[in-house]
């Protein structure tokens, strides 16, 4: 079945998982695919909150405008909104399948980076302590996995 509706997950969802939301919602857009995307973080510290400006930074540089998304945190109710939950480190991976209602919810999970490099069990690394240079290298590695996972969810199952 075709993936309609994905659903990003990190921790703090200020840094990276906005800027997934906002690559995939991109690269949709871009092949004009009817897409649902959304973000969460597992820990709802920063929740109402717009992303981190140097992940807006990074972003806008690149053409992609995020500065209006909302943090919100994870819940078991997007069990049920979404098709696919992409999450962007082993710690947000167990956090989210740890509140999994059903095996059907569990099979929903994936690390992002399994896109890229399958079964390798590769993490997003946090860029919140680290400089902008941190940022770019989230972006790169988003962009890639956002592009395989265009490629294998939609192109392919449609
Ligand atoms: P994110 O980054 O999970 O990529 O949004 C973080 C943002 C804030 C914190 C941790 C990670 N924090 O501890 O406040």
């Amino acid at each position: 079945m075709a993936v309609h509706s994905v659903l990003m997950v990190c921790l703090g969802n200020i840094c990276r998982s906005p800027m997934a939301e906002g690559i995939l919602r991109h690269l949709a857009e871009k092949n004009n695919l009817p897409m649902v995307i959304d973000s969460a973080g597992t820990g709802g510290w920063h929740a109402g909150e717009n992303p981190d400006r140097r992940a807006t930074k990074a972003m806008k540089e690149r053409g992609i405008d995020i500065s209006k998304l909302v943090a919100r945190q994870f819940s078991k109710n997007d069990f049920r909104q979404f098709d696919l939950i992409l999450t962007m480190d082993s710690s947000n991976y167990h956090d989210v399948v740890a509140m999994a209602h059903s095996d059907e919810d569990k099979k929903k999970v994936r690390p992002i980076l399994d896109y890229s490099f399958p079964g390798a069990g590769s993490s997003v690394p946090d860029p919140w302590y680290g400089d902008m240079d941190g940022f770019y290298k989230v972006y790169d590695m988003l962009y890639k996995a956002c592009e395989i996972l265009i490629d294998k969810e939609i192109h392919e199952k449609r």
